[in-house]
């Protein structure tokens, strides 16, 4: 097959390449709205991250598309009811390593609860060797929150059982004896959002868990709640979190995965412009800047991935969905082309 692949780094060229040799690959540097003239009438795979969107206009420029391979576990970049009514399937890579999401999310949780940030500024920029208001607080004993107990909220839960918080989780399709085996509570969302301490979330973004946190259930949180998103950034509504944090309702956040995330620049060009493609969305954007500007609130440019050996599992596991689609029996499907 003829497999458009819009690489993140140059190294995966060779990597994916070598894995698939019956297969004819063609490189572009993502994302693809930098190469908005490439049409391509062979093309029958599509291979991207999750910062190239795929809507209808961009399946018009490949019409022989048979499957979108997706190297991310979230496919809410892709219009996957559009592909489905083309006959196009959708893969995507639930499992790499839910342990490298979760170590992240903890990452941002004790760079938030020991002020990591403020401390490294007061040696860094300040110059001072000085603990003034600095003092964080334990996560021993504190009340975890974690809304979805999928793959990565699992794990989460296991390494915040080891920092010995109890833990309440949310999810509308609990799994059946997790709850006694990892030592949790399942809660409704009201009870998680009074009695939690910190907040992770963990759930997919989609039209039920859009702005799960929104500016109708901050009066719902404990006061000073501490949030953490390594999910979507469209789980939060970005305003609702802006309020939240100037009313000191949200204690501070930690914050991997922004509401239009795929707006702000990328590599070389400085986050706090928006893209040019950018729509008029501006007061999202807004609330953006004003989050990673904000003092209390820790931001990093949807990371929580990037180990090496995850980035690796990603490619084998999109490797192997290829190989399976071409062989006829396709496997991690998300939404299958009729
Ligand atoms: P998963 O599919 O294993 O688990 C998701 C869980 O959320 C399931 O248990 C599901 O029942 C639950 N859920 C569904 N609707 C819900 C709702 N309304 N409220 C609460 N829970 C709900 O997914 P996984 O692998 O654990 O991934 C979780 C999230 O992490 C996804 O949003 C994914 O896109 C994101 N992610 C982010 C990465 C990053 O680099 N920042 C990397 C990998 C995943």
């Amino acid at each position: 097959m003829r497999v458009i692949y819009f690489y993140n780094e140059e190294w995966e060229k060779g990597f994916i390449a070598k894995k698939l040799p019956e297969h004819q690959f063609v490189f572009y540097a993502a994302p693809i709205e930098a190469h908005l003239d490439v049409r391509d009438a062979d093309a029958e795979v599509l291979s991207i991250f999750v910062k190239t969107r795929v809507d209808g206009a961009v399946m018009d420029r490949f019409p022989r598309l048979k499957l979108i391979a997706a190297r991310s576990t979230g496919f809410d970049h892709i219009d996957v009811a559009e592909a489905a009514r083309r006959g196009i399937t959708v893969v995507s890579v639930p499992a790499y390593g839910e342990n490298t999401v979760a170590e992240f999310a903890l990452a941002l949780m004790l760079a938030l609860s020991r002020k990591i940030r403020d401390a490294s500024h007061r040696m860094y920029d300040e110059h001072l060797f000085s603990q003034e208001g600095l003092r964080g607080f334990d996560l021993k004993g504190k009340v975890l929150g974690v809304i979805g107990t999928g793959r990565i909220g699992q794990q989460v839960i296991k390494m915040a059982r080891g920092f010995d918080m109890n833990v309440v989780a949310n999810d509308p399709f609990p799994k059946d004896g997790i709850d006694g085996a990892l030592g949790f509570s399942y809660v409704s969302l009201d009870d998680l959002f009074s009695q939690a301490d910190v907040i992770t979330l963990h759930a997919p973004h989609n039209e039920h868990t859009h702005h799960i946190i929104n500016k109708n259930t901050l009066p719902k949180l404990k006061r000073g709640v501490y949030i953490v998103n390594t999910a979507r950034g469209g789980l939060i509504e970005t305003l609702a979190l802006v309020r939240g944090l100037d009313e000191g309702i949200i204690g501070a956040a930690g914050l991997d995965v922004f509401e239009l995330e795929e707006y702000l620049g990328a590599g070389e060009k400085n986050v706090l412009i928006p893209d040019e493609t950018a729509p008029e969305n501006v007061r999202t954007l807004l609330g953006n800047h004003y989050l990673i500007e904000h003092p209390r609130v820790i931001v990093t440019p949807h990371n929580a991935f990037n180990t090496l050996e995850a980035v690796e599992r990603i490619l084998d596991t999109t490797a192997e969905n290829i190989r399976s689609f071409a062989a006829g029996t396709p496997q991690n499907i998300v939404n299958v082309g009729s």
